[in-house]
């Protein structure tokens, strides 16, 4: 049974992404990542990933078209997100508004493949617009109503300022990010998407399972944890006595730890260089400097390389990004390839059904209550 968690286990065939932890490559659609980052867009990328190859123009401009145009969400879902209790966390109001898209979406029942490509479209448009409106709402401003024009990172830049045009710094900055961030083979978030497709249940149940995964600390959740690792050190001497606490102390490390990769994350390698950039640009580079020594530090305490999250982290941060939406604009990409991987669990289908090895008790006798109670005394 190894160590559990399923690790090196295949369990299922797909022609989406591929990771290779030991030399430190991804690979979506046979496109390397670094050439994907280098000259391409997310909504080339979404196309890429649902579709197996690169777009022509006239089909990259027709996919795009179609993102603007599905970016409003319903009016009783916005005047529901209103009533969600302020504190409530992000990804809490990101799970339960994308549930309740599918009251009222007439097609959300259609398991046609049509169907099913019209509602990644619509979640992939309205995942950035709901997280927009979530920080809003809950800082008591008015939601704007998102333009059918930019691409997909503008858009959610404008939404999230209120309507202010974001700088073109900031747009490929974040592009990038939802690039990188915006497949990874069988990770929890996607298998958890695949085995509820694999029910046949719709579109949007399989993406609220993905979306509930991906919440963990353990997955998108360590974004969150990184950033606020890098606020309470402070400062760059205040780094290694830090680590020296939570390593006494037998916490993880967050944004550190791969269970495939055994060399660099691929995407830490472009966060990284970001993270700098932005540093200078903003001229602030603590951020960028700490994470270096971190980084330096863990690699040679404890033999772990920094995965996407880490400096996903200070990037945000450098973007004026509010901490506790990191992970749901994780979730903002990776709703991409959940519907890559969705829409190619549908087209193929076969009920995901493991075993467990049994390390129960057998063959015990049911006792009525009183004598249970005296088992409860001898022990
Ligand atoms: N900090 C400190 N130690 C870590 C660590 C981290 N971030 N990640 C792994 N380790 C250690 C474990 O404690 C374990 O040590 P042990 O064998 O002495 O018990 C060993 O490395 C193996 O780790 P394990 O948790 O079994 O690996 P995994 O494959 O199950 O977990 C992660 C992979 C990603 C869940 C894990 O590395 C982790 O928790 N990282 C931090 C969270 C994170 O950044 N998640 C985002 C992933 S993209």
């Amino acid at each position: 049974m190894g160590k559990g968690g399923l690790e090196d286990v295949v369990a299922a065939q797909s022609a989406i992404c591929d990771v290779d932890g030991t030399a430190g490559r991804l690979v979506y659609c046979g496109y390397d990542i670094h050439d994907l980052a280098e000259h391409s867009t997310f909504e080339e990328v979404i196309y890429l990933l649902w579709n197996g190859r690169l777009p022509s123009k006239s089909e990259l401009a027709t996919l795009t078209g179609q993102l603007q145009k599905n970016r409003a969400l319903p009016k009783e879902v916005i005047e529901a997100m209103k009533k969600f209790p302020k504190e409530a966390m992000p990804m809490e109001a990101l799970r339960t508004a994308v549930s309740m898209l599918s009251m009222y979406d007439p097609e959300a029942e259609e398991m046609s493949p049509e169907a099913n490509l019209h509602k990644a479209v619509k979640l992939t448009a309205q995942i950035p617009t709901i997280v927009a409106y979530i920080d809003l709402i809950r800082n008591g401003k008015e939601v704007v109503v998102p333009k059918e024009e930019g691409s997909l990172a503008e858009s959610f830049l404008y939404l999230l300022s209120g309507g202010k045009k974001p700088d073109e710094t900031a747009i490929r900055s974040l592009d990038i990010a939802l690039i990188l961030h915006a497949d990874h083979e069988l990770n929890a978030s996607t298998f958890a998407g695949r085995v509820a497709a694999a029910t046949l249940t719709d579109f949007y149940s399989a993406t609220v399972a993905a979306i509930g995964a991906l919440k963990g600390p353990l997955h998108g959740g360590a974004n969150q944890e990184v950033i606020k690792m890098l606020i309470e050190m402070g400062t760059v001497a205040n780094v290694k006595p830090h680590l020296d606490k939570m390593y006494a102390n037998h916490e993880k490390v967050m944004g550190f730890g791969h269970r495939v990769y055994k060399t660099e994350d691929p995407r830490a390698t472009h966060l990284r260089k970001m993270s700098e950039e932005l540093g200078k640009r903003s001229g602030d580079t603590k951020w960028f400097e700490m994470s270096r020594i971190i980084e330096e530090s863990v690699k040679a305490d404890k033999g772990l390389n920094a995965n996407v999250d880490f400096y996903s982290a200070s990037v945000y941060y450098m973007l004026g990004i509010p901490i506790d939406l990191y992970t749901p604009i994780f979730a903002i990409s990776r709703m991409s390839g959940w519907a890559a991987h969705i829409l190619e669990q549908y087209a193929n289908n076969r009920l995901i059904r493991p075993r467990a090895e049994y390390t129960g008790k057998r063959d015990l006798k049911w006792v009525p209550f009183e004598k249970r109670q005296q088992l409860e005394a001898v022990k």
